[in-house]
């Protein structure tokens, strides 16, 4: 079978949230690109993952013309509410440090970018396989594939952006001498589920409890999504509706002080494992890494969309520097940069994880309900939670 040749400045591999948003970000600086993604088109978009984006992640939408929807059916929220047994505080980050966070789900982002990807009339392929990356460390690097009519292709780049996610073949195209690997396990995972019921708070409920973790929150005004602390190897075919929603009403204080939590039709559910894993660097040649390729953090800070977005609004501005203007400087500190970010949002993500699951003896969870009570109660240290939860700036 003989294969199509062509070429563009940048082929990325993936359509996630970092992947669009990059063949986004770069359509705005004249850059061109080929977009490919193993799955359909309808696939990536009913993926439900993270749920809240952070105020520049908020702004770097608006600022690229896809913030009105979000602007319009999202729902900004001032802070959240952390919780305890017979406790609960709400932290509110605008007065903490003057920025909020709005809920607006992956599902609906991904659908704008989509629509924007099509609107630029730029070339996307959905239902790709056999990706693989040659000549990394050329300076004609090439991506080939099988397309989804069964067509084999090579599209030669000057740049290859690896959006592929936790599992896509970018990352370990990079050689093993000069990878390194950082990654560290959680015994526990999350259940999760999507409801078909109005959420029982106005906002987010992070509560720790001595049977476990859990979270409730929320889609839109009728949609709740809620999670619950279980063993890493727990299996969801143990967990019935209704052992879900009894759990969740121990855990989010049912009961307690007037407040209910409301259950409903579950529409989704599942059970996510959590990881901390970053791959340095996050170039190799003219290879670039982002998003989940490069990174995973555990979802208790709702860094993990949040951390994709900040790579390749960095990324965009490097690539469009070099291949439009020839300068090289933004691309060459690419890695160490996004680096700088990543780091912090994997320790805040670490943190937050330790501090609300229920893990470890009676000694541990003394020392947890102590870090507790100090967020809720010294401005400080809320200030640490609300700047690290609200989103430092991209270029932090
Ligand atoms: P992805 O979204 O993973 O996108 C990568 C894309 O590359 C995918 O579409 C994939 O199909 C495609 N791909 C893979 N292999 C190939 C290939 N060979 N060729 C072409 N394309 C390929 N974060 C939160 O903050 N809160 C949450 O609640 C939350 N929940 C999550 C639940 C799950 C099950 C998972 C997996 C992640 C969750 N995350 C959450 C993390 C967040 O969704 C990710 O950080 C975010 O999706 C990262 O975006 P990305 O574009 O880098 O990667
Ligand atoms: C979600 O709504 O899916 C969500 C919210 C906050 C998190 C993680 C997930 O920390």
């Amino acid at each position: 079978m003989s294969t199509v040749s062509d070429s563009v400045p940048v082929v990325i591999i993936g359509a996630g949230p970092a992947g669009l948003l990059l063949a986004h970000l770069l359509d705005l600086e004249g850059v061109e690109s080929v977009l490919l993604e193993v799955r359909s088109a309808e696939y990536v978009m009913g993926r439900i993952r993270a749920g809240v984006l952070e105020s520049s992640t908020v702004e770097l939408l608006d600022g690229a013309g896809v913030g009105d929807r979000l602007r319009r059916e999202g729902m900004e929220h001032r802070g959240i509410h952390l919780q305890w047994p017979e406790e609960r505080h709400h932290l509110d980050f605008v007065d903490l440090v003057g920025r909020s966070v709005w809920i607006y789900g992956q599902t609906e982002v991904t659908k704008d970018l989509m629509q924007a990807r099509e609107a630029a009339g730029q070339e996307s392929h959905y239902e790709v396989s056999s990706v693989s990356l040659h000549g990394l460390e050329s300076d004609r690097p090439s991506v080939r594939f099988v397309d989804s009519d069964g067509v084999r292709r090579e599209i030669v780049a000057r740049a290859v952006a690896g959006c592929d996610g936790f599992h896509g073949p970018s990352r370990p195209a990079i050689p093993d001498r000069v990878q390194q690997i950082w990654e560290h396990g959680y015994p526990y995972s999350w259940l999760g589920i999507l409801a078909d019921v109005a959420p029982s708070t106005d906002e987010l409920i992070y509560a720790w409890h001595p049977d476990g973790f859990a979270l409730h929150s929320m889609r839109s005004d009728a949609v709740s999504r809620l999670y619950l602390q279980v063993d890493a190897d727990d299996d969801i075919a143990n967990w019935s509706d209704d052992r879900i929603w009894t759990a969740l009403a121990t855990r989010l204080g049912d009961g307690q002080h007037g407040w209910h939590l409301t259950p409903g039709p579950v529409l989704d559910k599942g059970i996510l494992p959590m990881r901390s894993f970053v791959a340095t660097p996050m170039r190799h040649g003219r290879l670039f890494l982002a998003g989940d390729a490069a990174h995973v953090v555990p979802p208790t800070g709702a860094k993990g969309l949040n951390l994709a977005a900040a790579d390749v609004a960095l990324l965009s501005r490097a690539l469009a520097e070099w291949l439009r203007d020839g300068r090289t400087e933004l691309a060459d500190a690419y890695s160490d940069t996004a680096l700088r970010r990543v780091w912090r949002c994997t320790h805040f993500s670490w943190w937050m994880t330790n501090m609300l699951h229920r893990q470890g003896d009676d000694f541990d969870a003394q020392l947890q309900l102590a870090q507790l009570r100090w967020v809720a109660r010294s401005d400080a240290a809320a200030a640490a939670l609300a700047e690290n939860y609200a989103g430092l700036p991209i270029g932090y």
